[in-house]
């Protein structure tokens, strides 16, 4: 059909649908014409559809709905509305960080082609201290958020680990910012390699699930800028991410949505963000407010957020000077969607190729804890026998929008038996039916209910005593797995979540008990989202691997690096604490809660609450090492099949001037291939702040190094990497004096330094004073 006879039917379809007389040929087009003249004959009515989306209203469930047209994609979170008179199409989100998810869940909504890759969680990718594999990752993804004709994806999230209880820490990568915001800016740049916009969230400081959408979050603005906010900072200027999704919680007394001083004057003027601001879903209270404060997106929309914003520029109360700009704002960012360039979709995705990226990412990522007399690897004829009824049912991925509508999920057992290991097929059978009765006892409840609060998982199995001293007599070793999740709208808990239920405890205590009377090893492996009290059993069993969430293909993972197929190179991105007691955060999490002021609101009861950060800059390892209290497992911390030594570090320079670098080489001193990270910390002078030992300036991961071959990495500090952040001048600073460049294999294990100086104090960045909190805090200080 010829272009003129298309727009023809096209008018007489809008005069029809009472969209009044169609403007093509007079109104300015999208695509074709400046924005700027779009947005000056726009409206008001027509504005406000831009920065307000089209509701929340998915199969079987609606929220108020600002638009009739029917949604493009099947059951994504949201779309836009569209604007036929300005050739405005309606643009497409869908969640999240680790795959993509459709609301729903069930093998039977998603006929359609829908399936979507399960890729490794946050955690696990960044376990992996490998950029470019990170990267890789995001390119296939994009691809397929593309091929499913999708404009955004609402992921990554990049906050930081603050608690190990956070309830979405398997979406996030780190404890630490350096980390987080490189893996973020890795898959950033991978996903809009393929011309699909990344949504990087949750901006800011959402480090607890309990009370969410009510917790003001008090925190200094030192540590906001060099810990909660750095992330985001590094992630921003590193990939300039097309969407930016605000919180839910308030920072200093403020919604983040509604915060001009995050949003305008830090995350645009400081940090040069030019893309758009969306915000949670139904996340904030005052629609005017939002839009003042520069979140030009209001998401999902709700026809009461139309009207508030209408009235407002009616009253006067908002300038449509500032809505002008958000939609602009806007209206550039849709300029580079698929759907605005009318990208013709297959709606369908290579599954098969993307699955064996998403393998190699968690072989490569995973962290060998533990491996007491070279346990592993273990030889792939081995038969096992495998105990944990998540061994037989993988948690590939976390919970609500984070969980992903994958075609499958590989178990261990799977895993095992795929490369070759013999799995004892009567306890196989045993778990089995257990998991199966289970499931037919506790059906799940309803769709919404079940992703907020989903079901419990099925208690660990008991095996009886006597089929467990006969396991050890048949097989040649014992696995013990252990199984955890978590998800969006809750956090953990210490009792039976961060600790070991009693089932496990026990089951631990008697395969441990009947193998090793037998001299058969015993291998833990965790299949966990967050962190977990490994000092309980770390002692009963000979090696321990950290699986974190693995994505669809983690059973044929895990086989990878048990069977040494894959030699594991994945070091912590976040600390396991000896006692939950000793994290900073624990006398401070999840805050104090005020339930005489509880109001309803969108997302059900909300109690208003607060979260005093006490722990300042202290989070993580900055912490753990400065007060020398000794973790589980530290952060930085992996182990090889093999083993590297650390030689001949030199800096270029033993005075710092506008950079320098320093190089070391790595040679792979053992009997087997593999890579190694090395981290690169610095200890900073005193000067006027109080500063942590060292903290994390750098890491490299060498490449697949054969025994007895070396690499040479190479880390460049910029004068940002010295400074910390002085509050009373409002910017980073480097104190003059000596610094320490600590060369690690770990935050613990430091292999080789060397100092250098710098002569005199370098003011390096000058921000804007913002997000003061109200009250002072009493900040943990070294
Ligand atoms: C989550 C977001 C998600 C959004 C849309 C919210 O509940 O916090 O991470 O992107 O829903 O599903």
């Amino acid at each position: 059909m010829k272009r003129s006879m298309i727009a023809r039917f096209a008018a007489i379809a809008l005069v029809l649908s009472g969209q009044g007389v169609f403007a093509q040929g007079t109104a300015p087009q999208f695509g074709k014409d400046p924005i700027k003249a779009i947005v000056k004959a726009m409206s008001l009515d027509d504005k406000v559809k831009i920065v307000v989306g089209k509701g929340f209203s998915l199969p079987g469930m609606s929220m108020g709905s600002n638009d009739e047209t029917p949604d493009k994609i099947f059951a994504i979170s949201g779309h836009t509305i569209p604007l036929a008179k300005f050739g405005i199409p309606s643009i497409s989100m869908a969640d999240g960080p680790s795959g993509i998810h459709r609301w729903a869940m069930t093998a039977k909504d998603s006929a359609n082609n829908n399936f979507s890759t399960a890729w490794p969680v946050g955690t696990l990718l960044a376990s992996s201290w490998d950029t470019t594999l990170i990267h890789k990752v995001g390119v296939a993804f994009g691809e397929e958020i593309k091929d499913y004709g999708i404009d955004f994806i609402l992921g990554p999230g990049a906050n930081i680990h603050r608690n190990p209880l956070g309830g979405r820490n398997f979406e996030y990568y780190s404890e630490d910012p350096l980390v987080s915001g490189s893996a973020a800016a890795a898959i950033i740049n991978g996903i809009q390699s393929q011309g699909v916009g990344a949504t990087l969230k949750h901006f800011a400081a959402n480090n607890q699930e309990t009370n969410r959408a009510s917790v003001n979050e008090i925190i200094s603005e030192r540590a906001l800028r060099e810990i909660y906010l750095r992330n985001f900072e590094i992630a921003v200027k590193r990939s300039q991410p097309w969407a930016i999704m605000s919180s839910y919680n308030l920072v200093n007394g403020t919604y983040t949505s509604e915060s001009n001083d995050l949003i305008t004057k830090i995350l645009r003027d400081d940090w040069g963000f030019k893309g758009m601001v969306m915000t949670d879903w139904f996340g904030g209270k005052d629609a005017v407010a939002q839009m003042q404060a520069g979140n030009n997106l209001l998401m999902p929309g709700s026809p009461a957020q139309i009207k508030a914003i209408t009235e407002a520029v009616k009253s006067g109360k908002l300038s449509e000077a500032v809505l002008d700009k958000n939609v602009e704002g806007i209206l550039n960012v849709w300029l580079k969607t698929l759907t605005a360039k009318g990208f013709d979709y297959p709606n369908k995705a290579d599954l098969k190729a993307h699955a064996q990226v998403a393998r190699m990412a968690a072989a490569e990522s995973m962290v060998l804890l533990k491996n007491s007399a070279q346990a592993l690897p273990a030889h792939s004829g081995a038969t096992v026998a495998l105990f944990g009824t998540h061994g037989y049912d993988l948690i590939a991925g976390g919970t609500g929008s984070g969980d992903v509508n994958k075609p499958y999920a590989i178990s261990l057992a799977d895993g095992l038996t795929n490369a070759g290991f013999k799995v004892d097929a009567s306890l196989q059978k045993s778990y089995k039916d257990y998991l199966s009765d289970y499931a037919a006892k506790h059906p799940k409840k309803p769709l919404i209910q079940e992703i907020m609060n989903p079901s419990p998982f099925a208690p660990e199995y008991i095996v009886d005593g006597s089929v467990v001293t006969q396991k050890a007599d048949a097989s040649d070793l014992a696995i013990v797995y252990i199984g955890r999740n978590a998800g969006e709208g809750n956090d953990r808990k210490v009792e039976g979540d961060y600790r070991l239920t009693s089932q496990e405890a026990d089951m631990i205590n008697q395969v441990s008990d009947a193998f090793h009377a037998k001299h058969k090893p015993v291998i833990a492996v965790l299949n966990i989202g967050g962190v977990i009290d490994v000092t309980t059993f770390r002692d009963k069993v000979d090696a321990i691997l950290l699986a974190w969430e693995p994505g669809e293909e983690g059973g044929n993972a895990i086989a990878d690096v048990l069977s040494g197929k894959v030699n594991p190179s994945g070091k912590l991105a976040t600390t396991f604490p000896t006692v939950y007691s000793d994290v900073p955060s624990a006398k401070n999490f999840p805050g104090k809660e005020f339930p005489e002021k509880a109001t309803m609101g969108m997302m059900g009861k909300s109690i208003p609450a607060e979260v005093i950060y006490q722990e300042g800059i202290y989070v993580g390892y900055r912490y753990y090492h400065t007060f020398k209290i000794k973790p589980a497992y530290e952060f930085g911390y992996g182990l090889s099949y093999t083993k590297f030594t650390y030689s001949n570090l030199k800096l270029s320079g033993l005075t710092f001037h506008d950079k320098l670098t320093a190089s070391v080489t790595i040679t792979n001193s053992g009997n087997t291939a593999g890579k190694e990270v090395a981290e690169l910390y610095l200890t900073a002078p005193k000067g006027q702040l109080d500063k942590p030992s060292e903290e994390l300036k750098g890491f490299a991961k060498t490449r697949l190094l054969k025994p007895g071959e070396s690499q040479t990495l190479t880390f460049t500090l910029n004068a940002k990497d010295l400074a910390s952040f002085n509050t009373g001048k409002s910017a980073w600073i480097a104190d003059a004096g000596k610094y320490v460049v600590k060369i690690g294999a770990s935050s613990e294990d430091i292999k080789l330094q060397k100092g250098f100086t710098l002569p005199g104090s370098l003011t390096v960045e000058k921000v804007h004073k913002a997000l003061a909190p109200q009250a002072s805090i009493d900040e943990l200080k070294n």
